[in-house]
């Protein structure tokens, strides 16, 4: 195995490294123009099950961002292939499941002992990448809620509005949703450690529409489980959720190693809130890359500064690239956020006061 530059599971771990890793959500897409070029030719889940082009397409943005780990190439809904859930991925739209998960014997039908046989070619895909990488390989699946957002709405949705009605309507159904759609998780997410990822993200893109009594109630205890779980497997979990303001200290309590932050906090108050026990990653507002450098440049500095050269902050967006960023702009943050960080943290030495450059 190639020697690996691994600061950026140092950092999750909240040792001192210098610089600041960096990687990105959604790093690989259509931002880029060798992502458009597959995607000519395959569709998204033929990548995701062609581990040939899962390897190239997750390797493409390692070769041209210099960023210090990489993000299996997938999307949340493979595990709707995994559960036995006829689903499409739709252009510009995302996860369609054309018959809702809103019954009993729907919930039912759902087979998280399934899963791993069904998606082989997730950790085939996992064991060639470890072959061809020297920075780490993050694993990742939708948390429960948000997977159970797709499959109750049947798509995307804003409102939630049936989500929400069986999670108030019906507390056992949906607690038997989420328990299998933790059972699933907790599986796949073991089956890629035990392949070779070194990280694993939970995406819970959609929990920030949760009130907090709904999260305490009808979604913290399967979480709870669930980042228990994966950490016995030793690597880092990190939890990401976007609007997440309201939930951050709930969202500590579940103790995943790291707490992904999206844009609309401050990562410095935000950092506070959940504890420096915990590592945190994040936080720029990925439309302010489409912005000129002078200002992407100083957002940046403003989140660097915002995580005072603590140890335990690995640099990343709030949420994921968006598909007209240009991907120079990317790999210039990434150049910058190295150069910034190169000596600004010692072992054991204070932390610098906010805005020193
Ligand atoms: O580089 C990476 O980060 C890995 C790839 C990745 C994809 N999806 C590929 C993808 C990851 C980590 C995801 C996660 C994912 N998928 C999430 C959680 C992260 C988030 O953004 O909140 C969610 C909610 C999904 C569901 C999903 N899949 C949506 C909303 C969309 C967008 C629909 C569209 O066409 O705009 C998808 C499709 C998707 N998944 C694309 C990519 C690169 C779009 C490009 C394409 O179709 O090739």
């Amino acid at each position: 195995m190639a020697t690996q530059d691994d600061r950026f599971l140092r950092a999750c771990r909240r040792a001192a490294v210098r610089p600041t890793p960096v990687w990105f959500m959604r790093q690989a897409g259509r931002y880029m123009p060798e992502y458009r070029a597959v995607r000519a030719r395959f569709s998204l889940l033929d990548i995701v099950r062609r581990p040939d082009l899962c390897v190239e397409v997750t390797l493409q943005p390692v070769r041209r961002l210099g960023v210090d780990a990489a993000i299996l190439f997938s999307d949340i809904s493979v595990l709707f292939e995994g559960l036995g859930v006829p689903f499409e991925l739709q252009e510009g739209v995302g996860p369609v499941v054309p018959q809702p998960v809103r019954t009993g014997e729907a919930v039912e039908r759902l087979d998280p002992g399934g899963v791993v046989e069904r998606l082989p070619f997730v950790m085939e895909s996992i064991r060639l990448l470890r072959r061809e990488l020297r920075v780490p390989l993050i694993g990742f699946a939708g948390a429960p809620f948000t997977l159970a957002s797709y499959l109750v709405e049947g798509g995307p949705s804003r409102t939630f509005a049936e989500t929400k009605r069986l999670m108030h309507g019906d507390a056992g159904l949906w607690h038997a949703l989420m328990e299998r759609l933790t059972s699933a998780v907790e599986s796949f997410a073991r089956a890629q450690v035990e392949a070779g990822a070194q990280a694993i993200q939970l995406f819970d893109s959609w929990v920030g529409a949760l009130a907090p009594a709904d999260f305490d109630e009808r979604v913290a205890p399967h979480l709870r489980r669930l980042v228990a779980a994966l950490r016995q497997t030793g690597v880092p979990v990190i939890y990401f959720g976007v609007d997440t303001g309201g939930l951050l200290e709930r969202i500590a309590a579940l103790e995943p190693t790291v707490v992904g932050l999206d844009w609309r906090v401050d990562l410095g108050e935000a950092w506070r809130r959940v504890g420096y026990d915990r590592a945190v990653q994040g936080n720029l507002d990925p439309s302010v890359l489409r912005a000129p450098w002078p200002l992407v440049e100083r957002r940046a500095r403003q989140v660097l500064d915002a995580a005072a050269g603590r140890p335990g902050h690995v640099f990343n967006l709030g949420h994921g690239v968006l598909p007209d960023t240009d991907p120079a702009v990317l790999a210039r943050l990434v150049e910058w956020v190295h150069e910034q960080t190169a000596g600004a943290q010692a072992p054991g030495a204070a932390p610098p006061a906010g805005g020193a450059s």
